[in-house]
């Protein structure tokens, strides 16, 4: 499905803002909820993808689990209908008072990134008279193939705990009476494209297990967390989450009555969600124009610190098509949202669509230069 955009609506709106088409989010939460149940598998949203309400209501609606990294997203799941129980928390720092808010809400799982941090959480658990399940997040040192900035599965990342701390970590359990081993966990990065790192991942959790099963520990759950990437460039093209559960299904070996969770972000809210923005000024450089837009780093950083590219779209011009560098307002060259682009020949006042920008788009955004923040709005609101 396309996102059709209200132009009479639009034109009246104060630009930049967030466009989210609640028919795109939820054919993809259909179709992710349709793979998901085939296989039998346990699906957790990402909320560091797009912690909006509306957007999480939409997830506790598909009856989905949450994939949590702070605190105040583990209460801000359970405020917005989440069961606890089905409340994943990762991250390599999590605070005391973190950890005792995971706790007290008993939740799933800590997906614990550290031989310390296991210590930690058996303290503050046994001081609260509790148990608090627990997770391995093991780095597998599997290569995402993606941008190293969302690389976290090799072993030079901070993340996840080494297959050579493993016996160490066991041991140490044994002694920790407040904490119990419920599961493991790997993440190996985000915007994976390239699905054969999915077989890769498979063959080494295989090999993990195994030296578990070895050691007489059969794990509840297997957490193969996120990372399935979408096609930025082709944004009506929805992701294929057939093919992406398939792999696992297949190429993963359980044991009985194990089950499977994964903690998809982007995938699931990526292309419900568009940025608009209007152009300003059209200024010709040496090379190249430059269409300056109102929208600017501030309110989509990716390309500034990914390189990302996104489809960026005139909504408001059928003219013939020019290249332009797309440009936001903000002091730092970094903040250009693509280098000659092609676009319908554009003028100020024309609304520029940029695509796909659902998935850490509004919620990475910034009051750098002291921007105001750009609303949100939905389809199916105006
Ligand atoms: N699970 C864990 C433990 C994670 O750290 C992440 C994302 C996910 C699940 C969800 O991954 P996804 O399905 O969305 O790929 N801001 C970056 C992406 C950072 C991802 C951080 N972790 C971007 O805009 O590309």
């Amino acid at each position: 499905m396309t996102t059709r955009y209200p132009l009479s609506i639009f034109k009246k709106l104060q630009t930049p803002f967030y466009y989210y088409d609640t028919e795109v989010l939820e054919e993809v939460l259909s179709s992710a909820k349709k793979a998901v149940d085939k296989y039998g598998f346990h699906l957790h949203y990402a909320i560091k993808a797009n912690a909006n309400d509306k957007i999480l209501k939409y997830m506790v609606s598909h009856d989905m689990g949450a994939d949590c990294v702070s605190g105040n997203e583990v209460l801000k799941a359970i405020t917005t209908g989440f069961e606890p129980d089905k409340i994943a928390f990762a991250g390599v720092g999590k605070s005391d008072l973190e950890i005792e808010t995971g706790i007290n809400n008993n939740i799933f799982s800590f997906n614990v990134e550290s031989i310390q941090e296991i210590e930690v959480i058996n303290e503050i658990a046994s001081k609260l008279g509790k148990t608090a399940n627990i997770a391995l997040r093991i780095n597998p040192n599997v290569d995402a193939k993606t941008h190293h900035y969302i690389t976290t599965g090799i072993e030079e990342n901070k993340f996840g705990i080494n297959f050579w701390e493993l016996e160490n970590v066991i041991q140490l359990m044994k002694q920790l009476p407040n904490v119990k081993l419920k599961g493991l966990h790997f993440h190996i990065g985000s915007q994976i494209t390239d699905m054969s790192v999915f077989k890769g991942l498979c063959i080494r959790v295989n090999e993990i297990q195994r030296w578990f099963w070895d050691h007489r520990i059969i794990p509840e759950h297997i957490n193969l967390g996120g990372g399935l990437g979408i096609s930025y460039l082709k944004p009506d093209i929805l992701p294929d989450f057939e093919t992406f559960f398939s792999i696992f299904h297949n190429n993963l070996d359980l044991r009985p009555k194990q089950t499977v969770h994964f903690e998809l972000g982007r995938a699931l809210v990526a292309h419900c969600g568009t940025l608009i923005s209007k152009v300003l000024y059209i200024k010709k450089g040496i090379k190249t124009n430059f269409a300056i837009l109102d929208a600017g780093m501030t309110e989509l950083i990716r390309p500034a610190l990914y390189q990302s590219v996104h489809k960026i779209e005139n909504i408001t011009s059928q003219k013939e098509i020019i290249k332009y560098d797309v440009v936001g307002p903000i002091c730092e060259s970094s903040d250009c949202f693509g280098k000659a682009v092609d676009l319908n020949a554009t003028s100020r006042g024309d609304l520029i669509a940029i695509r796909a920008t659902g998935a850490y788009g509004e919620v990475m955004s910034s009051q750098y230069n002291l921007r105001t923040p750009a609303p949100s709005y939905y389809s199916d609101d105006l």
